[in-house]
């Protein structure tokens, strides 16, 4: 890392407000960008969008990792001209080489509710994330792998959010949104370039929106465990993730319902 990289740095980290988009010439040169979302956070709109959360469903491929874990999994085609496409099924696969610790079976996790789909919040926020990658990697179909997920602190606990600890999952791009905290400190998002020993980048998002973009195929990625800021309670906290994987022919995609979201 040069002088000016860290300078960038400290730009962003300074003043967690006053964060702008990502840009795409910082992903560029690094492989990430963090930056939030120009979607709006307030009103009922957004405190819909967000109450998602409240509904999701334990993990059940956790086995003893510690950490518990709520979540749901959505798939949408996101088409080259701008159509984003819900698509059924909700299976998850990763093999044991990308994930070590959940890979190696396919995964099926609750599907994203229709309430969540009719989100013109949760369109916006996948709207603008394409946008971003097309900008990067050139236009393209995509297949978004969705995943909404709440990590909970047990009271007097701590929960490791990837217990495979850093790593990447196999796709081309995938951005870490965050949607909320609840009385929880910790979650360190750490980006590690792929072969190299230390972070390269770290942030605590505390900002609803917030966004890291990463390259998963040149970076990996890795979060501190959350700990309940009062003990006696329980703390979470509440992440979008969006995998990113090129589809060449969307004739071929499985799950297809030719229906569009906002
Ligand atoms: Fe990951």
């Amino acid at each position: 890392m040069d002088d000016s990289d860290r300078a960038f740095e400290h730009a962003v980290v300074a003043d967690g407000t006053a964060l702008g988009s990502p840009r795409t010439d910082d992903f560029t040169r690094h492989g990430w960008a963090h930056g939030r979302l120009r979607v709006r956070t307030e009103g009922p709109g957004w405190k819909q969008f967000a109450s998602a959360w409240d509904d999701l469903v334990p993990d059940a491929y956790l086995d003893s990792a510690r950490c518990r874990r709520n979540r749901r999994y959505g798939r949408v085609l996101a088409h080259r001209d701008g159509t984003l496409e819900p698509l059924h099924g909700s299976q998850f696969f990763q093999s044991k080489a990308v994930n070590p610790v959940f890979g190696g079976q396919l995964r099926v996790f609750e599907p994203l509710s229709e309430a969540a789909f009719a989100s013109l919040e949760f369109a916006e926020i996948l709207r603008e994330s394409v946008v971003f990658v097309n900008r990067v990697a050139g236009t393209h179909d995509w297949e978004l792998g969705i995943h909404f997920i709440r990590v909970i602190a047990e009271p007097h606990q701590g929960a490791d959010p990837a217990p495979e600890g850093r790593h990447s999952d196999g796709h081309a791009y995938v951005s870490i949104h965050l949607i909320g905290r609840h009385q929880c400190v910790g979650g360190e998002n750490q980006v590690f370039r792929r072969g190299l020993p230390d972070s390269e980048y770290a942030v605590t998002m505390t900002e609803p929106l917030e966004v890291l973009m990463l390259s998963d195929t040149t970076m990996e990625h890795g979060v501190s465990e959350i700990r309940a800021m009062d003990p006696s309670l329980s703390g979470w906290r509440d992440t979008l993730i969006v995998d990113f994987n090129i589809v060449l022919d969307p004739a071929e995609v499985p799950g297809r319902t030719h229906s569009s979201m906002h």
